[in-house]
């Protein structure tokens, strides 16, 4: 047989022929148990280093002045490293962690289910039919739902659905918007200045091609929406949105661009999709369709649904829907061997069953509405020239004179205070991501002390990043 092996006297890859028994495979070693020094930490860290490209398994998760962080524990709100820092976490994970951190009853879930049932790659479970049922009964344009496991997947198969039904070529995206790492949609998030109106992919190896078909427009503009889609009558396939642009902090839309974008899809047959992966669930159980009533053609849903565990949706109207190739002879081809495994699908079920029970919204709007009140006025107090602003659960501190309507705006903020305090914050053992126009979230763990701390907190660390530059 031919086994692929590791050199032993380098790193290259090799096809290795073998004539007798294969090798039995070694006991795979348990992870490392946490270690308290910083020694131990750098050692892990070396490890993944050295085993991992770049040594994280996301192209989001080493930041200057938190990398090298190896992560061993995570409870409530807060998590704890290697070296035994623990961190009051408003990150969440870029958004999934709504209930706190390892919450038992969502684990309970999960465990239940993977030992009643696992994959067989056969029909459906249960779990899969409950939870698609909850999602049809919450999200309004939900007449079918089909699970997947990422926000990639469901945006990307959203938009193969939209070219396949419409058999148009073009896609609408909006400057600062994010809809997840496949070629039709990975590019204008958060561009330099001088990239904005022009096309700025996140990666090489794109298709020219496929950059050509994606037009891109400043978010709120219906004035430009109506222009392209005028410009390129009959090839718009479909319009993509994040309904709240959270990739970028937090640009409210205004309701007239979001009526305007509907009144736009149903006259030229664009389909309309809400991509939903942050604001699903999080702002609400029937996203921010719900809370806006526009209603979207389709909606892609992750994130906040389960958790923290890994499970998605593609939601929308049974027309659309019905196309997709789990219905026999249908032409638009999903598939996907872990589609709505039934441990995640429990997961969501819990996850989404405890937001129905538990003040769960009432809660984190409740402490988002503080912590914006809080820190506006504490920056008012400082004579800090600062926009706080967020919707719920979410908040951003932008360093600029308001208002923002959209990526243009942002252009203003002073990135360099926006990431210094939050390197800063981390001293006072709290975790917001430094990095330029990213958000923070709260959580059913967090406590009104927890928000009392970080305005404390903040100010603190603003101020001091202030003073090294001499600007007090
Ligand atoms: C709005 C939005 N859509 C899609 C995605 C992609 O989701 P995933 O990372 O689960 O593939 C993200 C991820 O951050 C997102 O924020």
């Amino acid at each position: 047989m031919t086994i692929l092996m590791r050199q032993t006297d380098g790193r290259r890859l090799r096809l290795l022929t073998c004539h007798t028994t294969p090798p039995r495979i070694a006991a795979v070693s348990a992870p490392p148990a946490p270690a308290a020094s910083g020694p131990a930490s750098e050692r892990l860290a070396a490890r993944a280093l050295a085993a991992i490209p770049g040594g994280v398994n996301s192209g989001a998760r080493r930041f200057p002045g938190v990398d090298d962080v190896v992560i061993v524990s995570a409870n409530g709100a807060t998590f704890t490293d290697a070296t035994g820092r623990s961190l009051v976490d408003y990150h969440a994970a870029y958004g999934p962690v709504i209930l706190g951190h390892c919450d038992p009853d969502v684990g309970a879930a999960f465990m239940d289910a993977v030992s009643t049932v696992d994959l067989t790659g056969l029909g459906v479970t249960p779990y899969e039919i409950a939870l698609a049922e909850k999602i049809q009964e919450h999200v309004p344009c939900a007449e079918r739902v089909v699970l997947l496991c990422t926000g990639t997947e469901a945006t990307f198969y959203a938009v193969r659905l939209a070219r396949g039904v419409t058999g148009r070529r073009l896609l609408i995206k909006f400057q600062g918007c994010f809809h997840g790492g496949h070629d039709a949609v990975a590019l204008n998030v958060i561009s330099a200045a001088d990239r904005v109106g022009t096309k700025d992919p996140l990666s090489t190896g794109i298709l020219p091609e496929v950059i050509d078909a994606t037009l891109v427009l400043p978010f709120n503009d219906l004035d430009a929406v109506r222009h392209a889609v005028a410009e390129h009558r009959g090839e718009v396939a479909a319009i993509i949105l994040e309904p709240i642009p959270h990739n970028i902090g937090c640009v409210l839309p205004e309701q007239a661009f979001l009526e305007g974008l509907r009144e736009v899809c149903d006259r030229e047959g664009i389909v309309l999709i809400f991509d939903e992966v942050i604001t699903g669930f999080r702002h609400g159980l029937g996203g921010y369709q719900a809370i806006c009533g526009v209603t979207p053609d389709l909606a892609s849903l992750g994130k906040a649904m389960a958790n923290g565990f890994p499970i998605a949706a593609l939601a929308g109207s049974a027309d659309l829907m019905e196309q997709l190739s789990t219905v026999p002879g249908r032409p638009v081809m999903l598939a996907g061997t872990y589609n709505g495994h039934p441990g995640t699908a429990a997961a969501a079920l819990a996850t989404i069953e405890k937001m129905e029970r538990e003040p769960v919204h009432d809660h984190i709007f409740r402490l988002g509405e503080r912590v914006r009140t809080g820190l506006q006025s504490m920056f008012d107090r400082i004579g800090v020239e600062a926009y706080v602003t967020g919707l719920g659960s979410v908040w951003v501190s932008y360093f600029l004179s308001g208002p923002v309507r959209s990526y243009e705006d942002l252009l203003r903020n002073d990135a360099d205070l926006y990431v210094g305090y939050r390197r800063r914050l981390v001293e006072r053992g709290i975790f917001e991501l430094p990095a330029n126009l990213k958000r923070n979230h709260l959580s059913y763990a967090h406590t009104d002390a927890h928000v009392d701390e970080l305005i404390d907190a903040t100010e603190w660390a603003v101020l001091r990043e202030l003073e090294q530059r001499g600007a007090r």
